[in-house]
């Protein structure tokens, strides 16, 4: 049988981006400890904002990332990095500009990548995930529809890194930003659930009302491709930190 997810209601945002970011700072300490690198996998979004700036605190208080990789989830096809939604943009605006990360191990699927080598792309950065070890803990957001980086409705679980078209509800989500849903890219590049569920520790993040019925589907409802995050049910080692909002429908 596969166990579901644990979950924390945490008093605020907040207070759950500190946890979790806590979390990881051990988890860091401990690998340097042992001199070994800490590969995590790490979302965009507006949920982990605050878990990023509370890591960047944790640096300016000591916290170093020279020994850090990490891997993001997932980039829009068709927009170059200087694009002020990139992907690629986001991380190095939020996280990595600020730390002492050494840019090397850094990896984001390039959303540029020319239509034939798409597949060579993706099968290049699974194959990054698995030299550098596996990833040690992904940090995960939902989108409203049950996505998780960019599986949408309907992924298979064993796929790994690969192309996709998005949802609509995705892109109507994402349209505000883009200024209008015609201009946001209708394809990305994701991670997929088979690369997902290869993490050991896998920390999802969800805040605010409007995730209240996802968050609850996902750890309630059986595994069902129609919400790519029940699939995190037969992980052994997720949790869900949400904040009262979210977590508003779980008894
Ligand atoms: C995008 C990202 C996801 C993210 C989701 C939710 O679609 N690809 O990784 O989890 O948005 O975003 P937000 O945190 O802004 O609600």
């Amino acid at each position: 049988m596969p166990e579901v997810p644990s979950y924390r209601i945490f008093a605020s945002s907040q207070s759950a981006s500190k946890a979790l970011a806590e979390d990881i700072s051990q988890l860091i300490r401990s690998r340097d400890s042992e001199e070994r690198t800490t590969v995590l996998g790490l979302a965009t979004g507006n949920t982990p904002v605050q878990l990023y700036k509370e890591l960047i605190r944790m640096h300016r208080d000591g916290l170093s990332f020279r020994n850090v990789v990490t891997f993001n989830l997932d980039e829009y096809i068709g927009i170059d990095r200087e694009h002020p939604e990139s992907y690629w943009q986001f991380m190095h605006s939020h996280l990595f500009n600020h730390i002492d990360i050494n840019p090397e191990n850094i990896h984001i699927p390039e959303g540029m990548v020319a239509a034939d080598n798409i597949e060579s792309h993706c099968s290049a950065y699974e194959n990054q995930i698995e030299e550098a070890g596996g990833i040690d803990l992904q940090v995960l957001g939902i989108g409203r529809n049950g996505h998780i980086g960019f599986n949408e409705p309907g992924v298979s679980p064993d796929v790994a890194t690969h192309a996709t078209e998005l949802n609509q509800v995705t892109i109507n989500d994402a349209a505000e930003a883009f200024g209008g849903a015609a201009d946001v890219p209708q394809r990305a590049i994701t991670m997929g659930v088979k690369t997902i569920l290869g993490a050991q520790r896998i920390a999802l993040l969800a805040f605010g009302s409007s995730k209240a019925d996802i968050v609850e589907r996902a750890l309630t409802s059986g595994i069902t491709s129609e919400v790519p995050a029940t699939y995190l049910q037969s992980h052994n080692d997720t949790t869900f930190f949400l904040d009262q909002d979210a977590g508003k429908r779980l008894s």
